[in-house]
């Protein structure tokens, strides 16, 4: 089988097939309006993405609560965004009815930024504040996802992915560092309760058997008492409660995970991998093998990183640069068993449509990402977020954000 063959045949999962095994990723991109809808920039980039060839889109971390926001304009799904969000979807949909369209859940926890907002916490991480989350607002939080899940439903997702990554919510309540002592707290058992509670209330409260649902998942945060850390007083890659997590989930009705690494407000390089060190992306190839071997042969794992592999001239050791592309890796990485799906983050901002240009044979037409961390620097910012190498409309904004702030932002010292 060629490359190209591997990389767009179809795949089941769940109750329903993807066309190939491209995902687009969730990019938050910060271009909502002041009540959390999509906005004409919004509906633009997903046109693109819909026009762009891919399996499945990923709809960026969209908040279940106007509460605790990272981003002064991100999405919002609550019950007034009903409406729009259906709208959206319905006119997304006519665009291209083929992708499916997942929406990712999230709630940013410590992430949340006071000024605008209100950060919570389950316990601080050293250099992070907010407030010490008590079991009813927790309670509270819950009840949101679930209600947010079936928002996504009742709109025409096809599914949701609860974000347990990022260094957001999800993941800041299953890190050992959570030891205090509360209902989501110390035990395993109750560092796990809200991803278990989450998954088990949609499994039960759903009627949609078609309705995907699944997670990303950061299997190694790199930092002692970060998650997949045995405890606080060690940063050893522990693979006990990750499987723990990961086969609880697949009992609660998990299709899919989305393998992921790091908390980028403290192991950036990990969690993005970049020009500094590009083969920070090879971590992630392991870790999504990992989750292969724990899931079942059925549940679809995607794989991530692939931003820096490019057109392979990348300085990464190989034989040829044809060897070492997103293409080679990608491909390889589905036929080894390493994941089922290669999803493209940075890479689909800076071309949407890479996926259609190599199954149309125009190879040679695509943007390649060239790492430069400037979408980085807008989302930091808060800025509009898309690629200002190849979009102009996103190179103004850099420009106009860097005048304002007095010049450009160091994302990797
Ligand atoms: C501007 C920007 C926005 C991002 N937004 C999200 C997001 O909404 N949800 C998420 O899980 N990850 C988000 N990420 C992480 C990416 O999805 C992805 O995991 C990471 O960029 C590495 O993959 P890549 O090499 O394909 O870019 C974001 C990354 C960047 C640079
Ligand atoms: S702005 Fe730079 S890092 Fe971001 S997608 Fe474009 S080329 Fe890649």
């Amino acid at each position: 089988m060629s490359y190209k063959d591997t990389l767009l045949s179809p795949l089941e999962i769940g109750r329903r097939t993807c066309a190939n095994r491209f995902f687009a990723a969730p990019m938050e991109c910060c271009d909502a309006d002041s009540e959390g809808n999509p906005t004409d920039l919004t509906r633009a980039r997903y046109e693109r993405l819909f026009n762009g060839g891919y399996g499945m889109v990923c709809l960026e971390a969209i908040s279940v609560t106007l509460e605790s926001l990272a981003r002064k304009h991100q999405l919002l799904i609550t019950r007034s965004n009903e409406k729009p969000l259906s709208a959206f979807v319905k006119h997304i949909r006519a665009v291209n009815p083929e992708p499916l369209f997942i929406f990712q859940l999230t709630h940013s926890g410590e992430l949340s930024d006071p000024t605008f907002s209100r950060s919570v916490t389950p316990r601080p991480l050293p250099g992070f504040g907010g407030e010490l989350l008590t079991d009813k607002e927790m309670d509270k939080i819950v009840d949101q996802f679930v209600l947010a899940a079936k928002i996504a439903n009742a709109v025409g997702a096809d599914g949701v992915d609860i974000k347990l990554a990022g260094g957001y919510l999800g993941t800041q309540l299953l890190r050992p560092y959570n030891n205090r002592d509360w209902k989501y707290g110390g035990s395993w058992e109750r560092r796990s309760r809200f991803a278990f509670e989450v998954f088990e209330r949609i499994q039960k409260e759903i009627h949609d058997d078609r309705f995907l649902v699944g997670s990303k998942i950061a299997v190694w945060e790199g930092f002692p008492g970060g998650f997949g850390s045995p405890g606080l007083d060690s940063v050893v890659y522990d693979l006990t409660e990750p499987t723990a997590l990961i086969k609880g989930l697949e009992e609660r009705g998990a299709t899919f995970f989305h393998e992921s690494a790091g908390s980028p407000a403290a192991t950036l390089d990990l969690a993005t991998a970049g020009k500094r060190a590009p083969y920070f992306a090879y971590l992630h190839s392991c870790f999504a093998r990992d989750i292969k071997k724990i899931v079942k042969v059925e549940t679809v794992v995607i794989g991530s990183n692939y931003a820096v592999y490019g057109n392979g001239r990348n300085g990464l050791l190989a034989e040829s640069p044809e060897e070492a592309s997103v293409f080679a890796f990608g491909a390889r990485n589905v036929e080894q068993g390493v994941n089922d799906m290669i999803a493209l983050g940075r890479q689909s901002l800076a071309d949407p449509f890479l996926p259609a240009k190599y199954r149309d044979g125009q190879e040679g037409e695509i943007d390649f990402c060239t790492l430069c961390d400037n979408c980085s620097e807008l989302l930091i910012r808060q800025a509009n977020i898309g690629c200002t190498t190849y979009n102009p409309y996103y190179r103004d904004v850099l420009k106009h954000t860097r005048e304002q702030h007095g010049g450009a932002l160091k994302i990797r010292h």
